[in-house]
């Protein structure tokens, strides 16, 4: 091949490669030129639970599917870290706030700000405590005092199943003053309420996390030992540090004391098909579909409900557990 065919060659080849370089450029450009449906401000809790993990996730996702343009922000457990995080999305003008506020009450001024600003609130899977009008327009969250309701109701049955004359339950609680621990005590509290044979011996803060849940099992067996009958936990997390306290002081959980957890996690969902766990009440964090949804209509000035509460179910040694789908989180 003569010099001259090979430039021509070679030039054609870098006219070729800029084309294609030309046009992913133009694709990638006009990509980032869309613009997203609007701009969602999320504060997130944190990463307690392998539920927290999965909400967040779910989120993402929903954002991605949506094109909506998320500031998603961790607060690591903390309270001021999520009014700093909402007055950071008020100083950016997001289109809409919503997050999950990790205890009830302390929200008012900085609602209030969000308010003045114009910019609507939504809450994600937990409420607040405000006599003030107007600070947030949905409620997107599971039915708390309903799971409560639900877990005493499969402890009766089950009672009653195994002829238990006496039945002392310990509950290890999420985190105070929070309103899955406030509404899952207060569902399961007065729906045994009616049943003489129920006697909660003990109720204990376990803040929703694994280490907690296994520090509270060691001293309530230290406390009260085989006179334990049932574990009622307000979540997978610390049911899952408990089950090994138990088995440790040489009960079988399941067996020698009943268990009911909260939330529905895959490997909680595995003990209980194990038979260590008895029942667990379904707390779903898919919230992301809702979440997305009242969003666009808040920006489009649409009406949106005040309360949006996911379905849920009872997992439990009544079924056949062979049969439940994989969780996903
Ligand atoms: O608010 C929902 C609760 O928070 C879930 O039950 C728990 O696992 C999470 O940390």
């Amino acid at each position: 091949m003569g010099t001259d065919m090979k430039r021509t060659k070679c030039v054609k080849l870098l006219g070729i490669i800029m084309a294609i370089l030309l046009m992913a450029g133009c694709a990638s450009g006009a990509e980032d030129s869309k613009e997203p449906a609007l701009l969602l401000g999320f504060s997130q809790i944190g990463t307690e639970s392998a539920w927290r993990l999965g909400n967040t996730r779910d989120i993402q996702n929903a954002a991605e599917k949506y094109g909506v343009s998320l500031m998603l922000e961790n607060a690591n457990q903390s309270q001021e870290n999520q009014i700093a995080a909402i007055r950071r999305f008020i100083a950016y003008k997001v289109d809409v706030i919503a997050f999950s506020p990790i205890v009830e009450d302390g929200w008012d001024n900085v609602l209030m700000e969000a308010k003045e600003a114009g910019i609507p609130v939504i809450l994600v899977d937990r409420d607040i405590e405000t006599v003030k009008e107007g600070l947030t327009t949905c409620l997107i969250g599971a039915d708390f005092y309903n799971e409560g309701v639900m877990a005493a109701q499969y402890l009766i049955r089950k009672a009653d199943s195994l002829g238990l004359e006496e039945v002392n339950i310990v509950e290890i609680s999420g985190t105070v003053n929070s309103t899955p621990m406030r509404q899952r005590q207060a569902g399961f509290a007065d729906t045994i309420a009616g049943d003489e044979r129920m006697h909660i011996i003990e109720s204990i803060d376990g803040d929703f996390l694994k280490s907690r849940g296994a520090e509270c099992m060691r001293y309530l067996l230290e406390t009260y030992g085989d006179d334990i009958d049932v574990v009622y936990s307000h979540n997978d997390e610390m049911t899952l540090g408990a089950l090994p306290e138990i088995e440790s002081a040489g009960l079988v959980p399941g067996k020698d004391i009943i268990i009911i957890s909260i939330d529905g996690g895959q490997d909680a969902i595995d003990v209980l098909k194990e038979g260590r766990i008895n029942c667990i009440v379904e707390c779903t964090p898919n919230l992301g579909r809702e979440l997305m949804e009242t969003a666009l209509k808040l920006k489009n000035g649409e009406e949106v409900s005040e309360v949006i509460h996911p379905t849920e179910q009872v997992f439990s040694d009544e079924m056949d557990v062979s049969t439940i789908e994989p969780r996903g989180y």
